[in-house]
């Protein structure tokens, strides 16, 4: 990637030269096209080169929307799951479920809305997106097999909510550095909800495994 300086305002800044940057009418910032976010997007005052500022920051947009999605799939595989064998006692009910997915549908929103914001185009897949996908096809695949468990694949779901909620700090963090704070604002309550998915898996999780203890413990004694 070419990099020249420019002096805009008394501030230096760099800005890429590549032939596909285009200036946006009404506006001092320079976008691409939305196709390929590896390639910097806008140019706003600030230092901007090659996977630093809102270049990265619409890379890991696009990752968590495809964990997102993810997600809201994985919920209803769930609640598909919890209607053919039941729940347990202490267990999830299926609007529980759904309503959880309904959460994750809502972080989606979010996240198209934060990349529309920096020009880039909620419907591509950037690398980490990609990448993100196949990490939790594994979880998806243990969710929808017939012969795993409800309590199994609530526990699959909780590795993923885990590192969710880690994702959604970590965008909170790098919208605070670009200076986009109302993005990162948002951010906050999608993170606040995501914890409460997590405490929410563990309840139940947690539940099944003590269920699970008391019932060998029983068996032993009676034998
Ligand atoms: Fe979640």
């Amino acid at each position: 990637m070419v990099m020249n300086k420019v002096v805009s305002g008394g501030a230096e800044r760099e800005v890429s030269t590549a032939p596909q940057a285009a200036s946006v009418p009404g506006s001092t910032a320079r976008m691409t096209p939305a196709r390929g976010m590896a390639a910097p997007v806008r140019v706003a005052g600030e230092r901007v080169r090659e996977g630093h500022g809102p270049v990265s920051l619409l890379e890991r947009l696009g990752e968590r929307l495809s964990f997102e999605r993810m997600s809201a799939r994985m919920y209803e595989a769930l609640a598909t799951k919890l209607e053919r064998c039941g729940t347990f006692e202490s267990g999830p009910r299926r609007e529980d479920l759904m309503a959880i997915r309904e959460e994750e549908v809502g972080h989606i929103g979010i996240l198209r809305h934060a990349i529309e914001k920096l020009g880039g185009d909620p419907r591509e897949l950037g690398r980490a997106a990609r990448v993100v996908r196949v990490a939790n096809s594994g979880v998806f695949q243990v969710i929808v097999n017939p012969r795993t468990s409800l309590a199994q694949g609530l526990e699959a779901m909780l590795m993923v909510e885990r590192a969710d909620c880690d994702g959604w700090h970590m965008l909170i963090e790098m919208a605070r550095a670009v200076g986009e704070h109302r993005m990162s604002d948002s951010f906050y309550l999608a993170s606040t909800e995501e914890e409460r998915h997590v405490e929410l898996l563990r309840r139940w999780v947690t539940h099944h495994a003590l269920q699970d203890v008391i019932a060998g413990a029983e068996v032993l004694d009676a034998a």
